[in-house]
């Protein structure tokens, strides 16, 4: 009985979103302004370089708060995970985050790769570009990587120096952008309402023209599957191809009724995306100011979304999958910048009504598109109705292991089934001119 009216709640939810008009996303959009106001017109356009800095002044005081973190209430018997972040698994955490973490190493560690900073409509974007090192003469296709939330670059440094190897079963190689989201990490966020993620499109958009890319490919998993999917809307003509590691299609009974099975998951582990969708600066004052509360939310979220059965883990997996310092690196991307807040108002600026009647999700796009996802993601669309979206859908494939961080997870397998798709995208292109 619950599991049908949750599951109600749900389809009602979706068909309000839905019956509103569509309006597609329009040429005022392409140059909003997101910055402060006083900046506008003098926003400095080069391309910096930029580094990653734990500064000591940061670290001690975010050791001094974990060392004053108070002793929690036992958790209930057997729940491992079921009831949220296991009050008897976090202490593992705390003292590995304050006493042992090498804060400097993993510094160095996360600027390996070149990183720069250039100001896109007002904001100060902060990405990763690696070109391979080839002496060949094969051609050089970017490639335009997006993280989603409880996500950021971190994911993706495994993967790097596979995506851009050189191979003799390839007629190209790869360069990376792996920009930080506006709000997240070392990106500005914005001052003003209504940065969704169509505008993140743009923003991200206009970051690739700044480079000198007008035509490009995009791989993103989570809100950077969204905000590519919208790329690939906005600017068919600029997209070469789309690949993402989570496809999720809306605009349709059908579509709806292929999330029905799945709903009493999504009900159950999606909480914090309605607490962030409606009241995203609550929960930004607590977690901003608790380094442990912080933890938990995340790393929950990372336990979860790997593999559903780590809820009834007592220790939530965590030990299982990633190495510690990977995950609290993730987390210093939230910490370190201080963006819970700004990055969840994502969700609030994509669950309301005005930015669902621009209607950029619901408007198909042509652009090639390759899906493949994890087992553990929360849902999986089939091809025919993926292709409502997505008009040239190249391969849709559910595999039988992995989960919704796929890159960090599993960067062998990510890397190989990437490059697979861009080679399947450049033949598309082909078959279109003959
Ligand atoms: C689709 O992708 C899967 C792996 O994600 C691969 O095993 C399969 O061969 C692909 N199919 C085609 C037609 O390319």
């Amino acid at each position: 009985m619950a599991a049908i009216l949750q599951t109600l709640t749900l389809m009602s939810v979706l068909a309000l979103i839905n019956s509103l008009d569509i309006r597609v996303f329009n040429e005022s959009h392409i140059q909003e302004w997101w910055g402060p106001k006083e900046l506008q017109g003098r926003e400095d356009t080069s391309i910096r370089p930029a580094k990653i800095h734990f500064d000591n002044k940061m670290i001690k005081d975010l050791q001094k708060r974990l060392r004053r973190t108070i002793s929690f209430d036992p958790p209930l018997e057997d729940s491992g995970f079921t009831y949220g972040f296991n009050s008897d698994a976090i202490g593992y955490w705390i003292k590995y985050w304050a006493e042992e973490y090498p804060f400097k190493q993993r510094e160095a560690y996360l600027n390996q790769f070149p990183q720069f900073k250039t100001n896109i409509q007002g904001l100060d974007i902060h990405f990763i570009h690696v070109k391979p090192k080839v002496k060949s003469k094969k051609e050089v296709i970017p490639l335009l990587i997006l993280h989603g939330w409880a996500g950021s670059i971190r994911e993706f440094y495994d993967a790097i120096p596979l995506l851009i190897a050189d191979s003799r079963d390839r007629d190209f190689v790869v360069e990376v952008i792996v920009p930080c989201l506006p709000g997240f990490g070392f990106s500005d966020p914005t001052n003003r309402q209504g940065l969704g993620a169509a505008h993140m499109a743009v923003i991200m958009r206009n970051l690739m023209h700044r480079l000198g890319f007008e035509r490009f490919y995009i791989q993103g998993g989570d809100w950077g599957g969204f905000i590519g999917s919208n790329i690939a809307t906005i600017f068919p003509q600029e997209v070469l191809g789309f690949h993402t590691n989570w496809a999720l299609v809306m605009s349709s009974a059908p579509a709806l009724r292929s999330l029905v099975p799945v709903a009493p998951l999504i009900m159950e582990e999606t909480g914090y995306l309605h607490i962030a969708a409606t009241k995203p600066d609550t929960l930004g004052i607590a977690l901003t100011d608790s380094p442990a509360g912080l933890l938990a939310f995340l790393l929950e979220k990372l336990s979860t979304s790997v593999d559903h059965s780590n809820r009834q883990l007592a220790d939530g997996g965590l030990h299982n999958t990633f190495p510690p310092e990977t995950l609290i690196d993730d987390v210093m991307f939230y910490w370190t910048t201080r963006s819970m807040a700004t990055s969840i108002r994502l969700y609030a600026e994509n669950f309301n009504k005005k930015y669902q009647a621009l209607g950029v999700e619901r408007t198909p796009t042509t652009v090639p598109t390759w899906v493949t996802q994890g087992k553990f993601e929360l849902n999986f669309q089939p091809a025919e109705i993926l292709k409502t979206k997505y008009q040239n859908l190249l391969n849709a494939t559910s595999l039988d292991f992995g989960g919704h961080f796929f890159a960090m997870e599993l960067p062998q397998v990510y890397s190989e089934n990437v490059l697979i798709a861009l080679k399947a995208f450049r033949a598309w292109h082909q078959t279109q001119k003959a």
